[in-house]
C-alpha cells in the first residue's frame, strides 16, 4: 500500500500586515455587525488597516492605546461613548500569536432631525453633516447587543484559531508520517534484500535509487573500500580498489571523495557528519561545488567498510537530524551486511585453501598430474564465466575442479602411475575414482553442490559415461564444464606413455567430440575464451617447481591421444 499526503495550499494574504486568515475572520465579522472594521495592532498600537469610509479622522492615537489594553485583556472593550456612538474594540484572538484587534464606530440609537449631534461629530473628527449622512447608512445597535456580539467574536476568532493549530499540526504530522513511512518502506526494502549472495556493490545500488527518491538530495552515493586480497581470488573475489556508487548529480569522482575523507579527517566516526553552510563557505573548503553534505560511516565492529553520503540539499535548505537518523540506519544495516559479507569472503578463502592443500597432497603423488586440480579449477572457472554463471556458480565450479578427482585418493597407486595400457579391470577400477570422491566428500554440508559435479565429470553428452550414463542435460551443467577442463588440462599434460598433444590437435579432437563426448555449448565456449585458458595454463605450469615438470619447452608438444581422467 502506498500512502499518499497532501498538503492544502496556502491563504493568499489580503493586506500586507494582516496575517491571511485573520483577513477572512474580518470579513466574516464585516458581515455580522453589518459595518466595516479597522485593525490595530494590540503590541504596538498602530493601525494595520484603517476603514475606507470613516465617519472622520477619529482620535486613533488614543485609541490605539486603549485597544493594547483590550488585547491585555482577551476581551471587548468600549474605547469611546458620545451619544448616539461609541467606539468597540474587540481582540482577534487571544494567543501569543495573534494580537491584533478590530475596532469599528457603532451607531447606538436612530438619529432624529433636531438631535444635538456636535459631540459625537467632534469625538470622530467630523462635521454635523457629514456625521448624520453617515449615521443615515448605519445599522442601530445597542450597547448591550454589541457586548454580547463582541463576545461571541472573540470565541468565534479563538475557535478559528485553534482549528487553524490544529490544522497546522495535522499537516506537520501528515508531513512526518509520511517520511517516516518513506523511512521505514526504505529499510524494509533493504532488509529483504540482505541476502549474502548479494554483493555489497549490488546491494548499495539498489539503496542508492530508493534513497535518491527519500533524501531531500541532490545526489547520494555510497564509498566501498577495498577489502584484503586472498589467494583465491577465484573461489572469493576480494575488492581490490574503492568504488563510489551514485545516484543524482553527484559533484565528486571516487578520488575527489577519498581526497575529502582525508581533508575531514574523522577518523572511524560513529555518529552522522552533517556539514552545512557554515563550513562549505570557509576559505579552505576542497570542494566548492559541495554546498551541504551529510557523512555516515559504513562500519561494523571495528571494521570501516566505507561511507554513505548525501550531498547539496535540494531546496539549498539545510541537513538535519531526520536525514542524519536515516542515514544512519541505512549505514548500520549496510555495515553489517559488508561485515557478513566479509566473514562469508574469509570462511571460503580458507575452505579453498583446505581443498587445494588436500588436491595438492593428491597431485603429488604423481609428477605428471602435478598442478592438474587447480588447472582444471580455473579454465573450468573461465567457462563458467563465458557461459553467464554467475559468482556463486563459479565459485561451486571452482572448488569442483580443485575436488573433481579427489576420489583417487582410494585407487591403487599400481594402477593410477602404470604407464601401460589398463586392463579392463584396472579401468573398472579407476572409475571408481567418481563415486569414491562423492563418498568421501558427501558429509561435508559446505560442498553441496559440488557433490554432484565431482559424481558426473565423467558423463559424456551421448549417454555413454560413467557412472550412471546420463545423457546430455541430465548431466549437471558444472560437471559439463568441468569435463571440458579436465580433457584440455589431460591433453594438454605430458604423460609417461606421451607428451603434451599441439593445441591444433586438441581443438580437432574437441571439436570432433562437441555434440559426442562434450556439451556442444561448453566447447563452444572454450574456443571463445581460448586465449584466457592458454594463459592459465602457462601461467600455472610456471608455478610448478621445475624439477617437477617433465618438459616444460613443449606443454603442447606432440604425443599421441589418450582420455582425461
Ligand atoms: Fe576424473
Ligand atoms: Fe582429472
Amino acid at each position: 500500500m502506498v500512502l499518499e499526503l497532501s498538503i492544502p495550499e496556502k491563504n493568499v494574504p489580503l493586506e500586507p500586515h494582516v496575517p491571511a486568515g485573520l483577513a477572512e475572520v474580518l470579513s466574516v465579522l464585516e458581515r455580522v455587525f453589518g459595518t466595516e472594521l479597522a485593525v490595530v495592532d494590540g503590541e504596538t498600537g498602530a493601525v494595520v488597516r484603517s476603514m475606507q469610509h470613516p465617519p472622520g479622522g477619529g482620535r486613533w492615537e488614543l485609541w490605539g492605546v486603549l485597544c493594547r489594553q483590550a488585547a491585555e485583556h482577551g476581551r471587548p472593550e468600549f474605547l469611546e461613548d458620545e451619544d448616539p456612538v461609541v467606539v468597540f474594540a474587540f481582540p482577534l484572538g487571544r494567543s501569543e500569536r495573534s494580537h491584533f484587534v478590530a475596532v469599528g464606530i457603532f451607531l447606538c440609537r436612530p438619529v432624529g432631525p433636531g438631535d444635538n449631534l456636535a459631540g459625537a461629530a467632534a469625538l470622530l473628527g467630523t462635521t454635523e453633516t457629514e456625521f448624520r449622512a453617515w449615521a443615515s447608512r448605519q445599522v442601530v445597535w445597542s450597547p448591550e447587543a454589541l457586548q454580547r456580539l463582541g463576545d461571541l467574536a472573540v470565541q468565534y476568532v479563538d475557535q478559528m484559531e485553534q482549528a487553524t493549530r490544529f490544522e497546522q499540526e495535522a499537516q506537520s504530522l501528515s508531513a512526518h508520517l509520511a517520511s517516516t513511512y518513506e523511512e521505514i518502506s526504505l529499510l524494509h526494502r533493504l532488509t529483504r534484500n540482505l541476502k549474502i549472495s548479494r554483493s555489497d556493490e549490488e546491494l548499495g545500488r539498489l539503496v542508492l535509487d530508493w534513497l535518491l527518491e527519500v533524501l531531500l538530495a541532490e545526489a547520494v552515493a555510497i564509498q566501498l573500500l577495498p577489502v584484503a586480497e586472498g589467494r583465491s581470488n577465484l573461489s572469493a573475489p576480494g575488492r581490490t580498489q574503492a568504488v563510489l556508487l551514485t545516484a543524482g548529480q553527484c559533484p565528486v569522482d571516487c578520488a575527489g571523495f577519498s581526497r575529502l575523507i582525508r581533508y575531514l579527517n574523522l577518523g572511524v566516526p560513529l555518529q552522522p557528519v552533517v556539514l552545512n553552510r557554515a563550513i562549505t563557505r570557509r576559505p579552505d573548503w576542497p570542494t566548492p561545488q559541495i554546498r551541504q553534505m551529510i557523512l555516515v560511516a559504513l562500519v561494523e565492529g571495528e571494521n570501516l567498510f566505507g561511507w554513505v553520503a548525501g550531498f547539496n540539499h535540494v531546496d539549498d535548505g539545510e541537513f538535519g537530524t531526520v536525514e542524519a537518523n536515516l542515514l544512519s540506519s541505512i549505514a548500520a544495516i549496510l555495515g553489517i551486511h559488508s561485515g557478513n559479507l566479509e566473514l562469508y569472503r574469509q570462511q571460503s578463502e580458507l575452505l579453498a585453501g583446505i581443498v587445494r592443500a588436500l588436491t595438492s597432497a593428491l597431485d603429488a603423488r604423481d609428477k605428471y598430474t602435478c598442478g592438474h586440480s587447480e588447472r582444471v579449477a580455473q579454465i573450468a572457472v573461465r567457462l563458467a564465466q563465458q557461459l553467464g554463471c554467475n559468482a556463486r556458480q563459479q565459485e561451486t565450479i571452482y572448488l569442483a575442479g580443485l575436488l573433481h578427482d579427489i576420489g583417487k585418493i582410494g585407487v591403487e597407486d599400481s594402477v593410477l602411475r602404470k604407464p601401460e595400457k589398463l586392463t579392463p579391470e584396472e579401468y573398472e577400477h579407476i572409475k571408481q575414482h567418481v563415486r569414491i570422491g562423492h563418498r568421501i566428500l558427501q558429509d561435508l554440508k559446505k560442498l553441496d553442490n559440488v557433490l554432484p559435479i565431482i559424481l558426473y565429470h565423467h558423463e559424456a553428452w551421448d549417454g555413454s559415461g560413467y557412472p550412471d550414463q546420463l545423457p546430455r542435460e541430465e548431466i549437471p551443467m558444472g560437471a559439463r564444464i568441468i569435463a571440458v577442463a579436465d580433457a584440455f588440462d589431460a591433453m594438454s599434460s605430458d604423460r609417461p606413455y606421451r607428451k603434451g598433444m599441439p593445441i591444433e590437435k586438441i581443438e580437432t579432437i574437441l571439436q570432433a567430440g562437441a555434440g559426442r563426448q562434450w556439451d556442444p555449448q561448453v566447447v563452444e565456449a572454450f574456443f571463445q575464451a581460448k586465449q584466457d585458458i592458454l594463459e592459465i595454463v602457462r601461467r600455472e605450469r610456471q608455478e610448478i617447481p621445475s624439477g617437477w615438470l617433465v618438459s616444460p619447452e613443449s606443454a603442447f608438444g606432440s604425443a599421441a591421444v589418450s582420455p582425461a581422467t
